[in-house]
């Protein structure tokens, strides 16, 4: 059985307050309300220790790591480090990193790499711009995706690791891939992986959808058979929101 989850990705919001307010309303309401799905929340780098200490049951994800693991990269914020704040798994190669700050599926491979070997879990994003997806590129282009950052793991490797499919096109506009493009797309994926790392694998991959994800249309984009969560993103802001789309399962 593969696992089901929805994370929050809180952006660039939120102050430290805000934060650990936020953190505490979703972990009690979890703490009280058990559930089968994993919850995760991935706050900025600068709230994940005090972050930390308000969880109990809820996970923690960095938005981002570095592609060296240690040394003068001011700036930087290593694998190592997330990890040390308590962190289980990094969000990698969201739309937002590739195109504000350039990140190519090489770049991802090696960030991949030394979260691995740091123990933190990728939550690996892909997905295809509005254009891409006009001019029928968008399979290719998540191909090739998915081929150049995650093909030269191991078998072992990739059971790690989380795939996130968030259409840009659907990131913070309000406009949501439809269930049938979600599941379309989560299919290919599932099979990308089937080729390349076989069928136990393939099964048990966790393939999130994101974009504009809420409330309102959770339920019916979880019901497909390869959508295994969501990675949300304004509706995390909210604790309300983004408990009744982890209770859309
Ligand atoms: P929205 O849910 O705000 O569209 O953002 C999705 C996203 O980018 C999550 O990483």
């Amino acid at each position: 059985m593969r696992k089901l989850i929805v994370a929050g990705n809180w952006k660039m919001n939120m102050t430290l307050q805000e934060g650990i307010e936020l953190a505490k309303a979703v972990n009690d309401f979890f703490d009280k309300n058990p559930t089968d799905v994993e919850v995760i929340i991935a706050p900025p780098f600068i709230h994940l220790p005090d972050v930390a200490r308000s969880l109990t049951g809820v996970q923690l994800s960095a938005q981002n790591c570095a592609s060296e693991p240690k040394g003068a990269y001011t700036g930087e914020v290593s694998a190592g480090m997330i990890r040390s704040c308590g962190a289980r798994y990094v969000i990698l190669g969201h739309s937002e990193r590739r195109t504000y700050f350039k990140e190519d599926d090489n770049l991802l491979h090696k960030k991949i790499i030394l979260a691995l070997g740091q123990e933190l879990k990728p939550i690996f994003c892909c997905g295809e711009v509005l254009a891409e997806r006009e001019a029928g590129n968008h399979f290719n282009l998540v191909r090739e995706q998915v081929e150049t950052a995650l093909f030269a793991l191991g078998a072992e490797e990739l059971s790690q690791i989380v795939i996130a499919y968030e259409p840009i096109w659907a990131i913070g506009t309000g406009v949501t891939a439809t269930p049938a493009q979600a599941q379309e797309m989560h299919a290919f994926i599932r099979d990308l992986i089937r080729s390349q790392f076989g069928d136990p694998v393939a099964d048990d991959l966790t393939i999130l959808y994101g974009g504009s994800c809420k409330p309102s249309n959770a339920r019916e984009l979880f019901s497909n058979t390869d959508v295994d969560g969501g990675l949300i993103g304004g509706a995390s802001l909210d604790a309300d929101d983004f408990i009744a789309i982890v209770l859309s399962f």
